[in-house]
């Protein structure tokens, strides 16, 4: 397996024009298919945009017919105005329906916020059941999430995951040797939720989800899987080295000296926690994959992992937060910081 990979590594190092992966985004029923919620999933009149909703009685999710070894998975997203503590928004790889004791999975989670406060989001990496080695890492979002859909997207291939907001990369987890089982490795499905996270997801639980300001709605479009299928049910791994080529050349996949610059930019202004500078959590435990990460950031932190210098909203400092929207990456578009 090792070498196979190396092997391949090195292929994609030298092919520049691999088999072409459809790069447009599908309508949603040519890619997925309703997971729970019933009439709190609303299919758009050209069926390639989807609204899902929460309220009082269920919340709703969807996820692709097919199980991925590897590949770009995107969407855009605009997320419910107003209050919204304790709403949940994800977009996630996983495949615990398959594998309940051992399963990976990669996520984007939205947290919902009360007025004023905007959205945060977290991304969090499992491998082979590392359920007691949580990943985490949040970020201020450097726009209003709930005025406009966002993309929000993971390249995951045999060597790497990086995470993409809008484009610009935030988060790049490298299957270095030591990371082991821990690096999502079986074939996943792709899902999108929206749930009741009251008993975490805002302040860590204080504040709870309010239906009085239900239906909270997120409108999922830009429905973009570009991957190597995984066969049958079974998500057993396929003999598929020319997709797999195909996905680690996949422009997304492949980070630039610039795309790490702008990673690290975003980073420095928008990252408020990340497990790698939390050294309470896991008893000082770092984890393997994290030398990799920017080794200047740590002093940017304190040791149960969270920034020193950028405070969420509405805890201390708006005038850090503000002053960070001048300075956002290139790549981002033009839009304001949510004021408190
Ligand atoms: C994954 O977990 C299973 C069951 O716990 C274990 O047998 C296997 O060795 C693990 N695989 C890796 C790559 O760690
Ligand atoms: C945490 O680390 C300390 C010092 O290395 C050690 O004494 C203690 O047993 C560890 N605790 C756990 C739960 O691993």
């Amino acid at each position: 397996m090792a070498s196979a990979l190396v092997l391949m590594a090195s292929w994609a190092a030298v092919l520049v024009a691999a088999a072409a992966l459809d790069v447009s985004p599908v309508p949603f029923h040519a890619g997925y298919t309703p997971l729970f919620g019933d009439d709190n999933l609303v299919l758009s009149a050209d069926g390639r945009s989807v609204r899902l909703k929460l309220d009082k009685r269920t919340g709703s999710g969807f996820v692709s017919k097919s199980a991925y070894h590897h590949g770009f998975f995107s969407a855009s997203i605009q997320l419910p105005d107003d209050y919204t503590a304790g709403v949940v928004v994800a977009f996630y790889l996983s495949n615990g329906d398959v594998f309940p004791q051992n399963h990976d999975e990669v996520d984007f989670e939205l947290l919902g916020n009360r007025r004023g406060h905007g959205w945060r989001v977290q991304t969090n990496i499992y491998g082979n059941g590392s359920t007691s080695r949580g990943r985490e890492e949040r970020y201020l979002l450097p726009f209003d999430p709930t005025s406009r859909p966002h993309s929000y997207a993971v390249s995951w291939t045999p060597t790497a995951i990086v995470f993409y907001v809008d484009g610009a990369p935030v988060r790049e987890a490298v299957r270095v040797p030591g990371i082991g089982g821990d690096f999502p490795s079986k074939p996943m499905s792709v899902y999108a939720t929206i749930w009741d996270g009251s008993s975490w997801a805002t302040d860590g639980g204080r504040f709870r989800v309010d239906y009085a300001h239900a239906p909270f709605a997120a409108d999922f479009s830009h429905l973009a899987l570009r991957g190597c299928v995984a066969a049958a049910d079974d998500h057993q791994l396929t003999d598929d080295a020319e997709c797999q080529v195909a996905v680690m050349t996949d422009e997304p996949a492949v980070m630039t000296p610039a795309k790490r610059d702008a990673m690290r930019r975003f980073r420095r202004r928008y990252m408020i926690y990340t497990v790698c500078h939390d050294r309470v959590r896991y008893n000082g435990t770092v984890f393997p994959e994290c030398d990799v990460v920017d080794g200047a950031e740590r002093d940017r932190f304190h040791e149960w992992g969270e920034s020193k210098h950028i405070v969420p909203h509405g805890r201390k400092d708006k005038q850090q937060a503000t002053a960070a929207v001048d300075g956002r990456p290139s790549t981002w578009p033009a839009g304001a910081l949510r004021a408190d």
